[in-house]
């Protein structure tokens, strides 16, 4: 049988005025992480979120936290994120010089590694790195916002990564961020995915412990 597939509600939609009801009420509804979304105005072309919300969450959270850095230079900014309490920490494979020494870097700090590739990067990059690898997060839309379509190209990118994590890293946790829905989470999950963010189908919603209910329903109705 195979492996249940999990769901991280995406905070960036979430009314940051009531932040820890929200991260609590999705918890309720069975996250299984919750993803933080760090943009720095350089890299993606929005300002969000420091280590010091990502402290804040780690309070309150019962699930471990995955943090998706979409900042230049994420060298400087690892300690910071590992001591707020990042469970996973994900970098992009488009803003390093040295993604092996990077990744090395985030394991021997303690957390799991992850590598995130835009839509329009290839899945090349992944070759020398299998073994420094426990995440790859496709992203399945260009980052910087919540709430945009699905690109529909990343679904047999997704079904090539299975593949070839199958061969090569048997326990990497594949991860798809952007546009995903509980109207496509189920061909998602049948491409490949392990973990699905979910950011404005949670937050934007009236009731987030339902949402991801659903989601996680549609992920694993297969
Ligand atoms: C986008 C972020 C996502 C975002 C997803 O750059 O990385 O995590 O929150 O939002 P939705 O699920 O609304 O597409
Ligand atoms: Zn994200």
């Amino acid at each position: 049988m195979s492996k249940r597939v999990m769901i991280a509600p995406s905070i960036l939609s979430a009314d940051f005025s009531r932040l820890g009801e929200e991260v609590q009420a999705a918890i309720a509804g069975g996250a299984d992480y919750i993803h933080l979304d760090v943009m720095d105005g350089h890299f993606v072309p929005n300002i969000t979120i420091g280590a010091l919300v990502v402290a804040a969450v780690r309070k309150i959270s019962s699930v471990p936290l995955d943090v998706h850095l979409m900042i230049e230079n994420p060298d400087a900014f690892l300690d910071d994120f590992i001591r707020a309490g990042a469970d996973i920490l994900t970098v992009h494979a488009e803003t390093g010089y040295h993604l092996q020494r990077t990744l090395a870097a985030i394991r021997s700090k303690g957390a799991k590694a992850g590598l995130s590739l835009n839509p329009g990067t290839p899945l090349a990059v992944l070759e020398e790195l299998w073994p420094d690898l426990d995440l790859v997060l496709l992203m399945s839309v260009n980052p910087g916002f919540g709430n945009q379509q699905f690109i529909p190209q990343v679904l047999p990118k997704l079904a090539r990564l299975r593949r070839l994590a199958n061969e090569n890293a048997p326990e990497l946790l594949i991860e798809v961020d952007g546009g995903v829905k509980a109207e496509n989470a189920g061909e998602i999950a049948r491409a490949g995915a392990d973990l699905l963010v979910a950011g404005s189908a949670v937050f934007c919603s009236a009731d987030p412990a339902r949402e991801v209910r659903r989601l996680k329903r549609a992920a694993n109705n297969r």
